[in-house]
């Protein structure tokens, strides 16, 4: 019932779902009204497409009567679709929604005029309330919000092998306490002829390199890289990418052709070791059938903080959008318990609400429940929480060109030093 009177109270939205179907379910375009939405994301397969699929099957019993478009655009982290939808933005063509990061890059959306301040959703489905603090700031601009996240996710997590690491003599119950240690078992790694740390192209380097930054730099001073109180061609700085350098070193050397699905099948495969990956990697490893402890292990970075690495998936309402009454039931099954539920279930995030029961939650989730109430926070560059597109995209090829050889690492701290004084003039 809250749904149907949610639709009265946005004006206009029972005549619209009265319209007959006309999007085009193809998936690449549509939205032209009527009674569908276009839902853009770039959850186009495996465990993303799962966790999509199980917000789509709420959205059916919550909204019958509305078509699902699946406008997904592969590519993770959005690689390929963020270009996508900014040429749609840009030439007028819109989707009803589309996925965008809590944070930074939200701002680019909202300076260009691109999305909608979404204040009155919050304020009939009581949103303001059931989402944390840490997270509202991060969608609102100017007293003004423009986004419904529907999870929160944590980018900075070590993930192992249990069969690998046994097998080169390294216990896996018990994880490694400093970098230099850390550090010490890529070596034994290598020398037992594994891939020691498995990683994919540009972004998934870009996760890596946080993380690390995290680890090194602690709570304060990694948080301070994005307002100027910390400089990126300090010496702690490079420290962290000479340790970035090193494990690297200790990659597979296709990792540029890779997506992060193909990094964490390493692990999976038992060719590698470790990978440094967002949380969303313990929704492949539940799809391949593996356990906890006994088929993989997970941990932080080791540093002087405890850090949760901060991301969330949140939702707007694009300027012009063909559906707008669409939008908004789509925003309200995203946010609602239900919804989230069944999303964060599957894709290996935690609910954005804090009201909902995570009981029946898997171990891994638990702990970044935990992490998340009881850690510092500090949001990732490479999923758009700390930085903008530009600034990420700057970030991204300049870590490319260090990774491919093309630079070393004093040029590359001092492009990472430029590319900050740039986006933070
Ligand atoms: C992140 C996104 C996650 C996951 C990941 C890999 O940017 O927030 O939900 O999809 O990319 O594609």
């Amino acid at each position: 019932m809250r749904r149907r009177n949610f639709l009265i109270l946005s004006g206009g939205g029972l005549a619209a779902v009265g319209l007959a179907a006309c999007g085009d379910s193809g998936g690449s375009g549509g939205g032209d009204g009527g009674n569908s939405v276009e839902v853009f994301t770039w959850w186009a397969a495996g465990s993303e497409k799962a966790g999509l699929d199980a917000l789509v099957e709420v959205f059916a019993e919550q909204y019958p009567d509305i078509e699902f478009v699946n406008g997904a655009v592969a590519g993770g982290a959005g690689s390929a679709a963020k270009d996508m939808l900014q040429s749609r933005l840009q030439a007028g063509d819109p989707p009803d929604t589309f996925q965008a990061h809590a944070g930074a890059e939200l701002n680019d959306y909202i300076d260009a005029g691109q999305i909608v301040d979404v204040s009155d959703v919050y304020d009939e489905l009581g949103l303001r309330e059931a989402f944390p603090e840490t997270l509202l700031e991060r969608l609102t601009a100017d007293g003004a919000i423009y986004s419904v996240p529907s999870n929160i996710h944590r980018s900075n997590v070590v993930w192992g092998s249990a069969a690998v690491l046994t097998e080169a003599g390294i216990d896996p119950a018990t994880p490694p306490t400093s970098m230099d240690e850390f550090l010490e078992q890529l070596d034994t790694l290598a020398a037992a002829g594994v891939t020691p740390l498995s990683v994919a192209a540009a972004w998934t380097q870009v996760n890596l390199l946080e993380a690390i930054l995290m680890a090194d730099l602690g709570a304060a001073a990694y948080n301070g890289l994005f307002d100027g109180s910390t400089a990126w061609d300090s010496a702690e700085v490079t420290t962290a990418l000479e340790h970035f350098q090193t494990m690297i070193g200790h990659t597979n050397t296709d990792r540029d052709g890779l997506d992060w699905p193909d990094a964490t099948q390493q692990l999976i495969d038992g060719t590698a070791a470790y990978n440094v990956m967002g949380d969303w990697a313990v929704a492949a490893f539940d799809e391949a059938g593996l356990a906890p402890a006994d088929d993989y292990v997970y941990f932080e970075l080791p540093g002087a903080d405890k850090i949760f690495g901060f991301l969330a998936d949140s939702f707007t309402l694009p300027e012009g959008a063909p559906n707008p009454e669409g939008t908004r039931a789509w925003l309200d099954t995203i946010s609602s318990p239900e919804g989230q539920l069944a999303f964060n279930l599957a894709k290996g995030s935690i609910p954005a609400r804090t009201d909902v029961d995570t009981a029946e939650f898997p171990e891994y989730q638990q702990s970044a429940v935990t992490s998340f109430a009881e850690d510092e926070i500090c949001s990732s560059i490479a999923h758009g929480a700390a930085t903008s597109v530009g600034w990420l995209n700057a970030i991204s090829d300049a870590t490319s060109q260090f990774t491919a050889g093309a630079s070393d690492l004093a040029a590359y701290q001092q492009a990472l030093a430029d590319i900050a004084a740039e986006n933070l003039a």
